[in-house]
């Protein structure tokens, strides 16, 4: 299966490279060098040096150029040759350089037509530029697995029910229905559960709550970002009233059968708790890597390899929200390609 091409990645959260160091990341199959000069642009080149090949971001920054490892030829921004020790930096010394934005607190990476790049397609997440750093936290996970294992399991609140019963289990399986709402954009999937019994974290968290009503709202865009705010509101009362959560997943395809699982939280109560922040973030983390990731990586080698929809994969009730985002995809996969979509079937 082909991927979405031209479309803005999640490359790196903005905090994982530093001034003037380099950070090696594969991204549909390509290997790419991420760097940032001395004074802070990042770029990304292609990760392999056009002399012997080596990997370019196991080298240094030199002069605002990554220099590499083996023989000491340097490449700026563009990927043009900036410095050949042994004679003149020519032209043809050139490697392949991607668009490549910072905004948001990330690292945003275009694969597809450079030409096509354009800024103004970056997702949206001016919550995460205003917020004080102690009301934000990113986190990172390598998976093996196929990255739209890993967007389904976000589309797919019930499995809380079962994979997370201590922490964000809320009750509502098989009582309360969402709603599904496509849009230009993607899908919005909204769970809301009135007067119910705030979710075991957010009890740990934020002892004094009593009965709310919760709020659970996910909005999909293609290929695999996913804004989710969960919210614990007053009884009856507005959103903007309640404790909110606004959380990041964004899956970028590593390879086929491998997956970068960016995420990330801001929140709009006890914003300048950095403690608050700390627990909040270190309960993510260990919910998704001991609970979610290991589940999602025995699915993908059950599946020996195997696509999805050959498998016949049986669809429940609650399976919706993740097989639109799936014919989502497929279509604007299939139209960047000038094909015809796979027709997966019907919920
Ligand atoms: S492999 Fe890079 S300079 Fe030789
Ligand atoms: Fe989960």
């Amino acid at each position: 299966v082909p991927y979405l091409r031209n479309c803005w990645y999640l490359a790196a959260w903005s905090e994982e490279l530093a001034h003037a160091s380099a950070l090696g990341r594969t991204y549909l199959d390509t290997a790419v060098a991420l760097f940032r000069d001395e004074s802070g642009v990042a770029a990304a080149v292609e990760d392999r040096c056009s002399h012997r090949f080596a990997p370019l971001a196991a080298g240094k920054v030199v002069k605002g150029a990554l220099q590499c490892p083996y023989h000491g030829l340097r490449f700026n921004a563009q990927g043009q040759c900036a410095h050949n020790p042994y004679g003149p930096a020519l032209r043809a010394m050139g490697i392949r350089s991607f668009p490549l934005v910072e905004r948001s607190r990330a690292l945003w990476i275009w694969m597809g037509e450079a030409k096509d790049a354009d800024p103004a397609l970056v997702p949206a997440l001016d919550y995460f530029e205003s917020v004080p750093d102690s009301a934000f936290s990113a986190g990172y996970l390598h998976g093996k697995a196929h990255y739209e294992l890993l967007s389904d399991n976000i589309l797919d609140l019930t499995h809380t029910e079962y994979l997370h019963p201590g922490t964000l289990a809320a009750g509502f399986v098989g009582k309360v229905r969402p709603t599904i709402e496509e849009t230009e954009a993607g899908i919005v999937l909204t769970w809301f559960v009135p007067d119910s019994e705030p979710l075991p974290l957010s009890r740990k968290l934020l002892p004094d709550l009593g009965r709310s009503d919760l709020l659970m709202r996910v909005e999909w865009s293609a290929p695999a970002t996913m804004k989710l705010t969960s919210g614990t509101l007053p009884l009856g009362g507005a959103e903007a009233d309640g404790y909110l959560n606004h959380n990041l997943h964004v899956m970028t395809p590593e390879t086929e059968a491998s997956a970068h699982y960016f995420f990330a939280a801001t929140r709009n109560y006890r914003v300048e708790d950095a403690d608050l922040n700390a627990t909040i973030a270190a309960a993510r983390a260990q919910i998704f890597s001991t609970e979610d990731l290991p589940i999602i990586e025995r699915v993908y080698e059950r599946m020996g390899g195997r696509d999805f929809w050959e498998l016949r994969p049986v669809l429940l009730r609650d399976d919706e929200a993740s097989v639109l985002a799936r014919r989502r995809l497929a279509r604007a996969i299939a139209a960047e390609r000038g094909t015809l979509p796979p027709a997966p079937p019907e919920p």
